[in-house]
Formats: structure tokens, sequence, C-alpha cells
């Protein structure tokens, strides 16, 4: 990572001796934060990013070796460096054996300080890069497969594998649960940036401002409560993928900064004038129509059409039926494994029912109907009356599709037209092959090529 500076955060009750420290550190190209209580500074560590703690031995009421053990338990990744007059050889090794990266014994000189600190800066940078390739290989291999087999997804898969390692921006777009964020990282892990970071920011969970400093990071004392620099998520994803979710919730004064981020790939961090280059791809979601929100005039068209480079809509789950059972599979499979329960299935029925629902929250409902009903039936099987009430229940889906009628309506035109329709519908759902589609209506072949004729519906 380039434009960072790492961040020491120095613990000792003698504030003389802090400031000599604090200000060689600092002006050996460090960011310093130099607290002389250790309780403060403990406090400090839980809202700040620290890259090394560095504290003195002995202190009246919290020692280094309680601030050790409470670094250790917290955040097990900082190096802790141990400043003791002590250098007593037991407490040393002591001191070691709890997870002290290295200790220096008082007086020591200013260069046995620094190459000291740089040695546990070096390890930080290693601790940082791992976890990031951890978490990436996790994300490869673990969690983010995409399941579909239909021509819709299809598609998609074979648009992702070509936008994948282009640099260019990319809007996914689709109705809640489709499987927006999923697309994002399989567009990661296809690239050439699949070892670098993959940092993921929903706009819709920060206020205006927050969103600023999250995404920009913060200088120290730019606003009351910046008590550290902190780096934004732009900053974080350097050399990696950014997914901006809820991209519709941007504020207009956010649409302007991303926009000069795409542009020149640079920015200032909230309360600083130092220009930070960044080398991220952007690939940003919503569930909003942005076009609409162009022409109303709240989303910026600029910023549209470079957030817009490569488009992926993503269909809703009930345009691509044929998927389901494929989802069906997918995540019964992966609940019973993670609750150590044997593989069980759905009837036939219960998953004709399951194909044949409207899916209004998509692939994350049908998830959950899947978990729910995998965790809660005991048996082997499920079966349709197993199935959550509103899935089952016909009634009240048959009342709602009624409710969404005029009130005013000819009702033999209505009828037939209803008619119509179901049987254009139930001809796609099977695949257009007529004796299937006749079952599924519960009529007869030969009534069933009666009313094709009738209606003039033909074969696709
Ligand atoms: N094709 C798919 N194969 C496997 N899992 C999927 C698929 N699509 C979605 N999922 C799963 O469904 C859940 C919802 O997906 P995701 O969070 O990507 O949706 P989203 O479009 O971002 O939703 P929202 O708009 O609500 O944020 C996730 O657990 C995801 O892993
Ligand atoms: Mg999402």
């Amino acid at each position: 990572m380039n434009n960072e500076k790492t961040h020491l955060l120095v613990i000792d009750d003698e504030v003389n001796y802090l400031l000599v420290l604090e200000t060689l550190l600092r002006d050996a190209g460090y960011e310093v934060t130099a607290l002389s209580d250790p309780e403060t500074a403990l406090a400090f560590l839980d809202d700040s990013e620290v890259d090394v703690v560095i504290t003195d031995m002995k202190m009246p009421r919290v020692s280094g070796g309680e601030v050790l053990a409470r670094v250790k338990k917290n955040w097990p990744h900082i190096p802790v460096l141990i400043m003791t007059a002590f250098g007593s050889i037991e407490s040393a090794v002591d001191l070691m054996k709890q997870g002290a990266t290295n200790y220096i014994t008082k007086p020591f000189s200013n260069d046995e300080l620094l190459l000291s600190v740089q040695n546990a800066a070096e390890l930080a940078r290693m601790h940082r890069q791992y976890r990031i390739l951890h978490e990436s290989l996790e994300d490869r291999y673990g969690k983010h497969r995409i399941i579909g087999n239909s021509r819709a997804m299809r598609e998609l898969m074979s648009l992702v594998d070509r936008a994948a390692p282009s640099r260019a921006t990319v809007l996914i777009t689709g109705e809640s649960g489709t499987g927006k964020e999923l697309v994002a990282r399989a567009i990661h892990f296809a690239s050439q940036r699949s070892h670098e970071p993959f940092v993921s920011v929903n706009c819709m969970a920060f206020n205006s401002g927050v969103l600023e400093s999250e995404l920009f990071g913060h200088e120290k004392g730019s606003f009351t409560g910046a008590v550290a620099m902190r780096r934004g998520r732009f900053e974080q994803a350097d050399g990696g993928t950014l997914f901006l979710d809820e991209v519709g919730e941007l504020s207009p004064e956010l649409q302007v900064k991303l926009l000069r981020v795409l542009q020149e790939r640079s920015f200032e961090r909230v309360g600083g004038s130092a220009e930070i280059q960044v080398d991220i791809r952007v690939v940003t979601a919503t569930n909003r129509d942005l076009l609409a929100m162009v022409h109303a005039g709240t989303f910026r068209e600029d910023l549209y059409y470079r957030l817009n480079v490569v488009h992926i809509p993503l269909p809703p789950l009930r345009e691509r039926r044929e998927d389901i059972p494929l989802l069906v599979a997918h995540f019964t499979e992966k609940c019973c494994k993670e609750n150590d329960l044997p593989l069980k299935t759905f009837s036939t029925e219960a998953l004709n029912y399951l194909v044949g629902y409207e899916w209004p929250g998509n692939v994350r409902q049908l998830q959950n109907v899947v978990e729910r009903c995998v965790v809660l039936v005991s048996g082997q099987e499920i079966t349709l009356e197993q199935l959550p009430p509103e899935i089952r229940d016909e009634e009240a889906q048959f009342k709602s599709a009624v409710d969404l009628l005029p009130v005013q309506l000819d009702l033999a035109d209505t009828l037939e037209r209803i008619e119509a329709a179901l049987i254009r519908r139930a001809l796609v759902r099977a695949d257009f092959i007529q004796a299937n589609a006749s079952k599924l209506l519960g009529i007869s072949k030969s009534l069933m090529q009666y009313k094709l004729k009738k209606y003039g519906i033909t074969g696709h």
C-alpha cells in the first residue's frame, strides 16, 4: 500500500519522556499518537486504526504487562513493543511468552528504538497482507459460488467473465435479494486484482457526513471526535476493488467527490490537503432506477455514465424459475452441512410449490425458506405441509392477485383474459410442451388445444 504512514500508539506515564519519543518518531516519518494514561490508550484502540503499540512497562495503576495482555486479547494482530527500565532477563522472557513482539531496555539510543519500531511496523504490514489474503481465499473458495443454469444466468456469467479482467466500472442492478453483492465479488475474484482487497461499503448504512469520512478517511482533528488519522475505504481498497452498494443513496456532494476520484484517481482525506493516489476498480449496485433519478435531477448524469460503463442487470428469480431447483439443492446441502445434519430433500410436491411461488424477496427469501425448513423439519423429507404458510397458502396468493384487479370490470371479458394469461404462463413453465402445460392446469389435452386456438396462442 502506498501513501500511508504507519500509525504508532505510544504509552508512557512520564509525560516529558513521552514528548521526546513522540517528536523522535514523528520526525522519523511515523504517524504518532502519544498517551500517558494506559486506560485512555486502550479505549483509543477501540475506534482507531493502530499499526503498532509501544508501551512503557512500569506505570501506576495499569502496567505495561496488562496493556500487552489486553492488546493481545482484543487485537492479536497488533505488534506490541515494550520499553522497560528493568531489563531483567526473566521478565523480558515472560513478556515475549505473552506475545510481545520485542522489548528495549531504557535507556536506549535513538537508533536502537527506530530499528525496533521499524521491525514491528514491518510485522504489522505482513499481518495486514495475510489477513487480506486469508479473507480473499475464503471468499474465493468458500461462500461465493453463483448457482444457476437458466439462459439469463448463463448470459450473466459470460458477461461477468468478459467484464472482470478490465478495469471498467460496473453497475449491477436488480431487485432486492437477486445476488448483486455476490456478482460484485465474483467480478473481483475473476479479475487480476483477486489477491488484493475487496472492500464493500453500503452507502445507505451511514449518514452523509459519516459516509464521507468512511470513504475518504480523515486527518486527525478534522472534526470533533477525529482523535486520530483514519484511512478511508478508498485507501483500504488500493490495488483491489471497491464495491459501493446502494449507490443511489449518495448525497449530491458525495456524488461530486466520487466523480472526481473516478476521473483523477486521487482524493484528499477529510480535513487534509495531501493528494492521495489510489489504484482501484469501482463496482456499484443499486435496486433503484438510476436513470429515472438522473431525469428527476437527483443523480448526476455525468456520474451515471461513469458508473455505467458495463451494466449487469440481475433478473428477478420469478423470471428464471428453472434455477429454483438448483438453488434449493444448493442451499439444502449447505445448510445440512453447516448444521451437521444428514442430507434432507424436498418432496416433489413441495418443490413444485417452491418453483411456482413469486419470490418477491428473490434468492435471499428462497435461501431463508430452505434454511428454515431444513432446521425445523425433523424428518428426512420436507413435505408440502411443512412449507411456510405464505408459500403454501394458495387462497392468500389468489386473493392478493384478485385485489390487484380494477373494481369496475367486465366479468366475462376479464375471465377470458385471465384464462389466456394462465395458459400462456403454464406453457412457459412447461417449456412449451402442451401435454405438460395441460397437466399443470388440470385440463385435458383436447381442451387445451381448443383454448389455444380460441385465444390465438401459438408455440413460442
Ligand atoms: N445465484 C446465486 N447462487 C447462490 N447464492 C445466491 C445467488 N444469488 C443470491 N444468492 C445468495 O442470496 C443472498 C442474497 O444475495 P445478495 O446479498 O448478493 O443480494 P443483493 O442483490 O445484494 O440484495 P440487496 O439488494 O437486498 O442488498 C446471499 O446469501 C447470496 O449468497
Ligand atoms: Mg446487497
